[in-house]
């Protein structure tokens, strides 16, 4: 039987109780994280936790846990409902209180939420590739934070799909910011480059392993920003975040990419990051 952890507590789906003034349930005030899982561990769990506490502070949000209690609570979590391959998904709203926008005068009790999913990694993507669409990035100026707000990110996403694309490839004006849910990266004459990390981008867990991936294997990195035409005239192109691990986009709308295929740098990443995904589950 699937357990979920609800505030402190591992309780079967069926006991939790939410409120219809839950401001995550009416504005998506909250945050959430994602966490894959190899072996049963966590990948970049560090990682992962502290942008969990860094998205809580910029909303000016109090975790009523220190980061070791939720770093534990997450894998009793994982134990409980026996995941081997898979990830976890938790958010933390600032509870509920009678609707209006102004934070609540008087304290709100924050409301976490956690829970399992198994999975089979991608496979099919990491080999053959994915098709992606620009559309335009219509989202609002603080995507640097991982908030639960992402009506902009689902209707890109959905934009892209109704194209038949896996992806969308977003651009305010013809800057090219990041997809609906991953970060993006072009290579250009053995130089990879990639939008830096401002406030119109996420900075995805799998970028900075990604990053430091590239010293690794020798490829240097431009983090600057590219346009939409300059996307569709790199060697190769890819997309990473924590589900998507590194995945090549192998066309942009009616544009292909390089060749045509995945490239040999993202290749060279995809095995160094296999290598990583090893050293976590043979440590
Ligand atoms: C908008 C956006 N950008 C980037 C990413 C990649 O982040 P990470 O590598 O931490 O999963 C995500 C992941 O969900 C995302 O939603």
């Amino acid at each position: 039987m699937t357990t979920i952890l609800w505030n402190d507590r591992l309780v079967k789906e069926e006991e939790i109780h939410l409120s219809v003034e839950d401001r995550g349930y009416q504005f998506g005030d909250g945050i959430y994280e994602v966490i894959k899982i190899y072996s049963s561990l966590m990948f970049t769990v560090t990682e992962h936790i502290d942008r969990f506490y860094e998205s809580a502070d910029k909303i000016k949000l109090v975790i009523p846990y220190t980061k070791d209690v939720l770093h534990k609570m997450l894998y009793d979590l994982i134990e409980d409902n026996q995941i081997v391959d898979g990830h976890v998904y938790f958010q933390i709203t600032r509870g509920s209180s009678p609707r209006a926008h102004a934070f609540p005068t008087t304290a709100t009790e924050p409301v976490f939420i956690a829970y399992t999913v198994a999975g089979e990694r991608p496979f099919e993507h990491f080999e053959q590739g994915v098709k992606a669409k620009f559309v335009e990035d219509i989202r609002w100026l603080r995507c640097d934070i991982k908030s639960l707000n992402l009506l902009g990110n689902v209707l890109a996403k959905e934009t892209a799909q109704q194209a038949g694309c896996f992806e969308a490839v977003q651009h305010r004006g013809d800057i090219v910011t990041e997809g609906s849910s991953s970060n993006l990266y072009g290579i250009k004459d053995g130089v990879l480059y990639t939008h830096p990390t401002t406030n119109l981008i996420l900075n995805g867990i799998t970028r900075r392993v990604i990053m430091s991936l590239c010293v690794e294997i020798g490829l240097p990195v431009k983090e600057e920003s590219f346009t939409t035409d300059q996307a569709v005239a790199m060697d190769e192109f890819f997309m990473s975040s924590t589900s998507a691990e590194v995945t090549p986009i192998i066309q942009i709308d009616d544009y292909k990419i390089g060749k045509g295929t995945p490239g040999e740098w993202t290749r060279k990443l995809q095995a160094a990051f296999e290598a990583r995904i090893q050293q976590l589950v043979t440590f």
